[in-house]
């Protein structure tokens, strides 16, 4: 008999933004819907810096010729772009990362869900709560049990502390999805050396570090001192950059990050994900990557800049009408996202604006327990569509 992953019984049913497409779906039909606006799923829309595309006009061409045809590429991305990244993602920052220690990839949704798989099912995971979903179901579906929430609220500013966490591995993401709250340098230090301390692991997702415009917040967990033997980084251009449809992404592993054998054998994690890596991926497109190459030259930086500067002041927008509504609303500052305290169900509230405003969002809860009684809205729009959403959701409230 074909017996299946059982496993899969423990995680929802549905991935939460396929629950609100669906809830959003059926208010349609309903036959109620005006234009709908959509502030839920964290997708850009607006076009590609001309620089990337630019770029990936002329991969399209080198596809095109014998010359500079390209097939399969390094599983591991073009060493054009692990270039790049390392002199400006992190050089430039005073951060020493080589370009052999970045793997491109298809984005960093993979990378966050299969690092896993370089682990024993009996590590032991924290995660923060509210915490995007993808780190807990991607542990829970490959069978481990010991996830730990670390309750982010009000009260600790959405940054947890270590101070109480046994985990082996923790999840830590900042700027932060769901909450838009940002760590300092002192809170990321206080984690860097809580996991030296016990040979732990930090995953650190950086995926929306593009939003930090406050200086004293570091972009990169290997900003600490002590990171590269306790942290892996993840970083994507989806916010960075609009390549939400494009996908493409990189993951940092420093040559001596290791993990232990259960007979205490260090193992290096940089060969382990390679080794995964070049057996199960077959690396991103040559076109995507040098659209990617081409965020990092001087009229990309600028150009994908300036589009970060049109969501954040879309962030202000949200925030302050929320605040003038009488709404507490965390994040947005260096983030695309606002968390709002609705005083209430956040799946109710969630439902009130699908249905009096038409404007979509994501309820709090949706993202774990601690995230009950709070909505996330996003950025991600044109500012026409943000401007009627606040008008929309004014009315109502
Ligand atoms: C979100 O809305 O949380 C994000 O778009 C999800 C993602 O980046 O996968």
């Amino acid at each position: 008999m074909l017996h299946v992953n059982e496993n899969y019984a423990r995680i929802k049913p549905t991935y939460l933004f396929a629950e609100i497409s669906s809830r959003v779906a059926e208010h349609q039909k309903s036959g109620n819907a005006e234009r709908i606006i959509r502030l839920g799923i964290g997708d850009v829309t607006e076009p590609l810096a001309p620089a990337v595309t630019a770029a990936m006009h002329k991969a399209v061409d080198d596809e095109a010729g014998r010359e500079n045809f390209h097939g399969y590429g390094p599983e591991q991305g073009y060493q054009f772009l692990r270039d790049k990244i390392a002199e400006i993602d992190f050089a430039a920052r005073g951060v020493d990362i080589k370009p052999n220690e970045i793997l491109v990839s298809d984005g960093a949704k993979c990378d966050c869900g299969n690092i896993q798989e370089l682990f024993s099912n009996d590590v032991k995971v924290a995660v923060t709560d509210p915490v995007y979903p993808v780190y807990v179901d991607t542990n829970v579906m490959a069978g481990r049990h010991d996830i730990t929430l670390l309750r982010c609220g009000k009260e600790n500013g959405f940054v947890p502390s270590p101070s109480s966490c046994d985990a082996d591995i923790v999840y830590l993401c900042f700027p932060n999805n769901p909450t838009g709250a940002v760590a300092t340098k002192a809170q990321l230090q206080e984690w860097v050396d809580w996991a030296n301390a016990g040979k732990r692991l930090i995953i650190f997702d950086a995926a929306y570090e593009a939003f930090i415009r406050t200086d004293s917040i570091p972009h990169s967990i290997f900003e600490c001192s002590g990171a590269r033997t306790c942290a892996i980084e993840m970083r994507s251009y989806s916010k960075t950059a609009g390549f939400t449809g494009v996908r493409c992404g990189y993951t940092v592993v420093p040559s001596e990050l290791c993990a232990y054998a259960a007979d205490g054998t260090s193992v290096s994690l940089k060969a382990m994900w390679t080794r995964r890596q070049t057996t199960k991926f077959n690396g991103a497109s040559y076109i995507t990557q040098r659209g990617a190459e081409a965020i990092y030259s001087p009229e990309g930086m600028e150009q994908t800049k300036s589009t970060i500067d049109f969501y954040l002041e879309n962030a202000r927008l949200v925030r302050e009408a929320l605040a003038s509504l009488g709404y507490e609303a965390f994040g947005g500052v260096d983030s695309p996202y606002v968390w709002v305290d609705v005083k209430g169900p956040s799946w109710d509230f969630f439902d009130r604006l699908l249905k009096e405003a038409n404007v979509v969002t994501t309820p709090g809860a949706g993202f774990g327990a601690a995230g009950e009684g709070f909505i996330r809205i996003s950025a991600f729009n044109s500012r026409e569509n943000v401007l009627e959403a606040i008008d929309r959701i004014s009315r109502v409230l």
